[in-house]
């Protein structure tokens, strides 16, 4: 079937990446954007954006409290969809992961230690396609999986003028205690470390989420709409530059004719499954 074509061409791969979104922490309880239940339905788009946020700080931080609420409120696990691209990574199958998630959870399965800083992963990134898997062999596989989150990460605030970064519990904490909007002591207003609507990417994460898809043998995209530019181009940059494509999500996406492989089921079915056709 096609989830064996898919671990047939990932085994033949020297370079897969996995680029994800939210659909594959639904199962975990995190709502995803769109669709049925999605927060964008309770919530407005409108009142998160980069624009709104420098005209009203203030009003940003109230909404975006209850917006942390509603995704995250009831605390969550990785799931074994999580596990199953970390297993695959500790395996030497999967090079890559470039996720547009905020909630950290593939770095919680990713067997680091350490986590990481946007700079040193993005220093992984080069160094896995310089000189590592694009040379390597099948019998030679990297075992580091490189973990890229495109969006950022809502467990941290960032100060819009110098960059400092805090934990985000640390920032909602100061909100809740009527702190509007939470301060850096450089006098600088601190910011969910997301990217919000009307923000650039961070520059150099895109790069390097662009030279991994066109390096790219297998590119899998889970869970995501691919609807949300820059990102949604990242599977048809791929496939345009040699990768097989496979799409794992629920519903049908616009990219979905680009691909080799489109396969509906759930995250927690299909990558355990893809799991085990490739490790036992
Ligand atoms: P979306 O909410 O747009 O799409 C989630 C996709 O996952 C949908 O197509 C669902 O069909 C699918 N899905 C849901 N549960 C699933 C399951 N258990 N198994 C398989 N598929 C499932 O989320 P993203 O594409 O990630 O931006 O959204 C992209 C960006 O839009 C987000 O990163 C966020 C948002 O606004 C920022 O935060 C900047």
């Amino acid at each position: 079937d096609d989830l064996e074509r898919l671990a047939d061409e990932i085994e033949r791969a020297e370079t897969v990446v996995a680029f994800t979104g939210a659909g594959i922490s639904a199962p975990s309880g995190v709502p995803t954007f769109r669709g049925e239940g999605g927060v964008w339905e309770r919530f407005d788009e409108g009142q998160f954006t980069y624009g709104r946020f420098r005209r009203d700080p203030e009003g940003f931080w109230e909404d975006r409290l209850e917006l942390h609420e509603a995704m995250f409120g009831d605390g969550y696990e990785p799931n074994v969809a999580h596990e199953a691209l970390a297993a695959l990574g500790s395996a030497g199958y999967l090079d890559a992961i470039v996720t547009q998630n905020t909630d950290g959870l593939h770095e919680r399965t990713l067997p680091a230690g350490e986590p990481k800083t946007d700079e040193e992963r993005q220093n992984d990134a080069g160094t896995n396609l310089d000189e590592g898997n694009r040379t390597g062999s099948d019998t030679d596989r990297d075992e580091e999986t490189t973990l890229l989150e495109l969006h950022g990460n809502a467990h941290r605030a960032v100060c819009a003028m110098c960059s400092r970064r805090i934990d985000a519990e640390d920032a909602r904490e100061r909100v809740a205690d009527g702190e509007l909007p939470p301060t850096c002591d450089c006098g600088g207003t601190y910011k969910p470390d997301v990217v919000l609507f009307g923000e650039q990417l961070p520059g150099a994460t895109l790069q390097r989420a662009r030279s991994l898809a066109r390096e790219s043998d297998v590119f899998l995209a889970i869970g995501s709409s691919l609807v949300v530019e820059p990102a949604a181009s990242l599977p048809r940059a791929a496939s345009s530059t040699g990768a097989t494509l496979g799409i794992v999500n629920l519903e049908s996406t616009p990219s979905d004719d680009a691909a080799e492989i489109v396969h509906r089921e759930n995250v927690t079915a299909a990558l355990p499954k893809l799991e085990t056709l490739l490790l036992e």
